[in-house]
């Protein structure tokens, strides 16, 4: 099949104005009842949001707020006690909205005017995995895997998608739309697709793997392959929602923030409600952070945990915007950079939710770190080799525990959640290139570090078609295996 063609950023305009009817306008979408949408900066509260999702005000994002999810503010906050109870029921319920590992949790959501509107793809339900192999490298004893790839679509977006699009159901919207680096779209269109919606994708050209495009293409969205970067199409995308009744669902948007609240609740139920000492995310565009820490800070309010454990954030050295902003602006500006790196999910120079994040680095004292890509190809294969498997991008997680074990910010003895944003099979392309031993980009590392990469890799063996062959391969393994 050939790709899809690339067309300018202006024909997008083109394409949405003759492919939407205007059933609903770009005109604000009210608040959930009983919720409040908060800018970040100025703490403006509204009951509405433009499709920008941005303040009237001074232009920043918002968030949404619910006063009665905090124990300080009286009696109508819901128990501790009850909240577990009964979510802990819904797991035995066969109901599709019990189903869903998001909307289990709907305590802590927007509340939906009916939950016939819920778009579910039965998200959430992520394993937890240990990590004996790695555990047995770093020196912890309690190092977790919570595998976000194993959502419907293969990546931690879907727990965000289910709740925006079932909202812009709700509103009314025909089209919604998103930029991408690849794993929004796919989510964004398989939930259009599921609640009967057009999707429109903006992705940057050549630069998201294949896998994660032939998702968008298979489940119907309009998909255009823009010239430019993803924070290209982001700008673009933030232009046209105010042009055109298409409903935006970047994490910009909120409403996918509060879903991806639902990683850190069930991460904490299969905790029995322990905190760990450590969550560790890669660090993108920065809304996937931002939505853990304020679920952590949510729950801590709320007495479901008494603990809070921090959050660091990790991202690549060719797309460190946020290592950089904290390091040479103090966290008061943000650095944009021209983003490059090979775990393309991450390529984001300019990160929407740059203060969103630094608010629960600050609340919850976690850390903020950068790794090389040849850091990211080896933790990788280290995370394959434990038979999990995950995308570039949620490696950094892997080889940002190591910076951080070695600065001596996570102490041995601790307790440690890595979040893996992605599954194995999302970027088939680069784990082919490490195990055929093609050259990293940006490799200039020591001989020793490229020769423990070697011992990771696992290339494909072309034979003849005969016994002999195959014997004479499995002898050969077997020697190395034992001389290794
Ligand atoms: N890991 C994966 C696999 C991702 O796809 C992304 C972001 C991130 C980490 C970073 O999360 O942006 O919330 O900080 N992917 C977006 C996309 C940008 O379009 O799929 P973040």
């Amino acid at each position: 099949m050939p790709p899809p063609t690339p067309i300018e950023p202006k024909a997008v305009e083109a394409i949405t104005a003759n492919a939407t009817t205007a059933e609903a306008t770009p005109a604000g979408q009210p608040a959930p009842r009983g919720f409040r949408f908060r800018c970040i900066a100025c703490g403006d509260l509204t009951d509405s949001a433009v499709q920008n999702f941005r303040c009237s005000r001074c232009g920043d994002l918002l968030e949404i707020t619910n006063p009665n999810w905090s124990h300080a503010q009286g009696s109508s906050a819901p128990t501790a006690t009850d909240l577990k109870a009964t979510w802990k029921q819904r797991r035995a319920s066969l109901s599709p909205v019990d189903l869903s590992g998001v909307w289990r949790f709907r305590e802590l959501l927007p509340t939906l005017e009916n939950l016939h509107h819920v778009i579910s793809l039965r998200e959430g339900n992520t394993p937890l995995y240990g990590l004996p192999q790695c555990s047995r490298m770093v020196g912890l004893p309690h190092l977790f895997a919570k595998h976000q790839g194993m959502n419907p679509t293969g990546s931690f977006k879907d727990t965000g998608m289910t709740v925006a699009a079932s909202f812009a159901r709700q509103a009314g919207f025909r089209w919604v739309a998103c930029a991408s680096t690849g794993n929004t779209s796919a989510s964004m269109a398989a939930y259009a697709a599921r609640g009967g919606l057009r999707s429109l994708v903006l992705v940057p050209e050549g630069k998201i793997s294949w896998s994660k495009l032939s998702q968008a293409l298979d489940y119907g969205a309009v998909t255009c392959q823009l010239r430019t970067d993803f924070d290209g199409c982001l700008r673009l995308l933030q232009e046209l929602v105010l042009r055109a009744p298409v409903y935006q669902l970047n994490s910009i948007n909120p409403f996918r923030l509060e879903g991806q609240k639902t990683l850190a609740f069930e991460l904490l139920e299969q905790l029995d409600w322990q905190s760990p000492d450590h969550i560790i995310v890669p660090g993108g565009n920065l809304g996937n952070s931002s939505a853990i820490g304020k679920a952590l800070l949510e729950m801590h309010d709320l007495g479901l945990i008494s603990r809070l454990p921090k959050l660091s954030i990790i991202q690549a050295e060719g797309a460190n915007a946020l290592v950089r902003t904290l390091r040479e602006a103090d966290g008061k500006r943000l650095v944009t950079v021209q983003a490059e790196t090979a775990a393309t999910a991450i390529r984001i120079g300019n990160p929407a939710s740059w203060k969103k994040a630094i608010r629960v680095l600050q609340a919850t004292g976690g850390a903020c770190e950068q790794v090389t890509e040849i850091d990211i190809a080896r933790a990788k294969a280290e995370i394959g080799a434990e038979g999990i498997g995950c995308e570039p991008a949620s490696a950094v997680t892997l080889a940002g525990l190591k910076k951080l074990l070695k600065q001596g910010f996570v102490k041995p003895g601790e307790s440690v959640v890595l979040v893996l944003t992605g599954h194995l099979l999302k970027d088939p392309g680069f784990t082919m290139e490490f195990h055929r031993g093609e050259p990293l980009p940006a490799a200039a590392e020591s001989d020793s570090a490229l020769s423990e990469l070697q011992a990771l890799r696992h290339p494909p063996i072309v034979l003849d078609a005969t016994l002999d062959a195959v014997i004479r391969t499995l002898e050969q393994q077997e020697k190395s295996n034992l001389q290794a």
